[in-house]
């Protein structure tokens, strides 16, 4: 099964980017633990990340096209795009949504609304990178250990 790991704006500077919040592992880093997570797991994964919604919207709309599966971190995204919100509206395939903090437990009140939520089987959140693994692990049908 193909499985795109989708990544939003912000997230390429993983591993610079506010380390005590997002940790030290960086995107590309990141991707290689994805790809190897996939494989263990006999899934096909993609990772991909963009600061440019309409990119991310044609990701999501290629996505719908070819019934491929979702792992997204739409990042702050998340918490007030409805151009994402009506991209994953047309998804076929499972998505999981993924946050590397726990977007609910942070004090900012923007955080804890998602335009995601509604069409995502699954929320991992507050896991770190490892929530990656956690989603794709939902993602092949499994419970994440
Ligand atoms: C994030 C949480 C969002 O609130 C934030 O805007 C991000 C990253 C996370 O992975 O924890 O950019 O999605």
């Amino acid at each position: 099964m193909k499985v795109l790991v989708l990544n939003g704006p912000n997230l390429g500077r993983l591993g610079r980017r506010q380390p005590e919040i997002y940790g030290s592992t960086t995107h590309a880093e990141l991707a290689d633990l994805c790809v190897g997570w996939g494989r263990d797991l006999g899934l096909d994964v993609e990772v991909r990340q963009t600061n440019h919604e309409g990119v991310m919207i044609d990701w999501l709309n290629g996505a719908a096209d070819d019934g491929d599966a979702v792992v997204l971190n739409a990042a702050a995204w998340t918490h007030y795009s409805y151009a994402i919100f009506d991209a994953c509206a047309q998804l076929t395939a499972p998505l999981v949504e993924v946050h590397i903090s726990d977007p609910h437990q942070r004090p900012e009140e923007f955080r804890h609304t998602s335009v995601v939520t509604p069409y995502a089987v699954e929320v991992v959140a507050g896991h770190g990178i490892d929530g990656y693994r956690r989603a794709l692990a939902i993602v092949a049908g499994g419970t994440p250990a």
